[in-house]
């Protein structure tokens, strides 16, 4: 337990998450979405999101750039704030998962160690590891931020994949490999595994 929160004691609620998820009519989940930045983590996240909110699943989608502003607006990309990026939204997507959703995180998340820190919150058919593999010539291509080229000129210091680290997942759950398919495509591999694994009708 943390120093800091030794003096609180834990409530049991009355309705659990299995209720919950019964009620939403599907199995709660975490789609992890890890890779480079200009990847398609958040394009890829949000069609799945909208195939899914078709099929009257219920999701959410926690979406590095936007968390960035608002919850984790106070971090910056130093090694140590990266994780505490990270962590904070490994325990808000618990929250997610306990009210019954099916939630998706679409972060850099460039530490293996951190994702394994998100795997290990949670129960383990929770947790999906979703890599969106582009290679970083291709993502500098795109550079649709025009962040690469900013720090390929020494204007943006640890940018993952040019001066910072990014952890290739070993054994993802789903493996998409952007440059061989569409956006649609990538899609529909992710919700053919949720469909296949019984986590949704
Ligand atoms: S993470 O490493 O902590 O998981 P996160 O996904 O939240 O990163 O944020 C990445 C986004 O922040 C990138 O898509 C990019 O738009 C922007 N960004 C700004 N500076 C950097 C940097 N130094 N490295 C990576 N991404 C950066």
């Amino acid at each position: 337990m943390n120093m800091k929160t030794e003096n609180t004691v834990w409530h049991q609620q009355q309705v659990d998450k299995s209720q919950r998820a019964q009620m939403k009519g599907q199995r709660p989940c975490l789609l992890w979405y890890t890779g480079l930045s200009g990847s398609g983590k958040s394009t890829v996240a949000n069609a799945v999101d909208a195939m899914l909110f078709e099929r009257n699943c219920h999701t959410y989608l926690l979406d590095g750039d936007n968390v960035r502003h608002g919850l984790n607006g106070d971090l910056s990309f130093s090694d140590e704030d990266r994780i505490e990026n990270i962590r904070r939204i490994s325990e808000v997507a618990k929250l997610f998962i306990d009210a019954g959703t099916i939630v998706s995180t679409a972060f850099i998340s460039p530490f293996a160690s951190d994702r394994a820190l998100a795997k290990g919150l949670l129960e383990s058919d929770e947790f999906i590891e979703v890599y969106i593999d582009t290679p970083i010539e291709i993502c500098e291509k795109r550079d649709p931020k025009g962040l690469y080229k900013k720090a390929r000129a020494g204007e943006i210091k640890d940018f993952t994949g040019i001066d910072s680290t990014y952890d290739v997942p070993q054994q993802p759950t789903i493996h998409v490999k952007t440059a061989e398919l569409n956006i649609e495509q990538c899609a529909e591999q992710i919700v053919k595994y949720l469909l296949d694994n019984q986590y949704i009708k």
